[in-house]
């Protein structure tokens, strides 16, 4: 797979899947842009690691919907132009209905929409304007196994990457006749800080125990999957999703 030219962001690109994936992509000579929300520390050592020229950061919160379009336009501002979005920033918050009072569960939908679906949902909005000025462009978005296998305590972000599934879906039926094409990489637990703060030493001996391999995926993996997406080639792949689970979750 060459990027070579290509102008890239991604979304969460501060740490875990997203840093993974810039760097990936930088190493096939793709320019890329590295959304963060707040830690500028890990996103400057993420841009540090990058190699190639040209790469640059971007500090929005992408759950404000004025940011989205402030993003992109910042983005085309510098690069020129805008060949691929990778919608990677995502958040996971516990909220068991049988243990928590109704203002913990209306936040938890809120806040979780707010950033897996809105996010993704306007930043694609103006990727797609974008990229029908600029004759075509990908869109890949980075869902989760808990869009398929249900998610007792986090209902929400199980909700929340299904409607991701279905909205590439539907985006890939509009947008292909704009030469625009999309596609969803759905992980398993990966090793990352969202992995480690959501899993007890008990709830990670269960789940390596879920993978016939026997461990959690590795950012880089997920990267490799994003990138396929993301290339040329990859054109009639459009609406497709690629599970990255390590077979612990067989879909029919
Ligand atoms: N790790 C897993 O086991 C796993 C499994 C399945 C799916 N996924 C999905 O993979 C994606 C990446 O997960 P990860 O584990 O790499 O996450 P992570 O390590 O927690 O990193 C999250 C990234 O998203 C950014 N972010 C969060 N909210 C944002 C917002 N409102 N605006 C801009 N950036 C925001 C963070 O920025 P800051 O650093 O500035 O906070 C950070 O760069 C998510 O969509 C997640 O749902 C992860």
């Amino acid at each position: 797979m060459d990027f070579s030219g290509k102008h890239i962001l991604v979304t969460g690109a501060s740490r875990g899947i997203g840093k993974a994936t810039a760097i990936e992509f930088a190493k096939k000579g793709g320019i890329v842009g590295l959304n963060y929300r707040s830690n500028q520390k890990e996103a400057e050592k993420t841009l540090s690691e990058l190699p190639g020229k040209g790469h640059q950061l971007f500090q929005k919160d992408i759950g404000k919907k004025e940011n989205c379009q402030e993003l992109i336009n910042e983005f085309v501002g510098s690069h020129g132009q805008l060949d691929v979005l990778v919608n990677n920033a995502g958040i996971s918050i516990f909220h068991e209905i049988d243990k928590v009072d109704f203002d913990h569960w209306t936040h938890a939908w809120e806040e979780t929409f707010k950033t897996n679906l809105f996010a993704a949902a306007n930043m694609s909005y103006w990727a797609a304007q974008a990229m029908m000025k600029t004759g075509g462009g990908r869109i890949v978005n980075v869902s989760s196994r808990g869009a398929f296998r249900g998610e007792p305590t986090k209902p929400a972000y199980g909700a929340s990457k299904a409607a991701l599934n279905a909205m590439t879906q539907s985006l890939a039926k509009k947008l292909a006749p704009h030469h625009i094409y999309l596609g969803v990489v759905a992980p398993g637990f990966t090793e990352t800080e969202m992995a480690a703060k959501t899993l007890t030493p008990m709830e990670r001996g269960n789940l390596l125990r879920e993978s016939p391999f026997q461990r959690m995926a590795q950012p880089k993996e997920v990267a490799h999957a994003i990138l396929f997406l993301a290339s040329e080639g990859a054109e009639y792949s459009s609406g497709t999703i690629i599970d990255v689970n390590g077979a612990s979750y067989l879909r029919s």
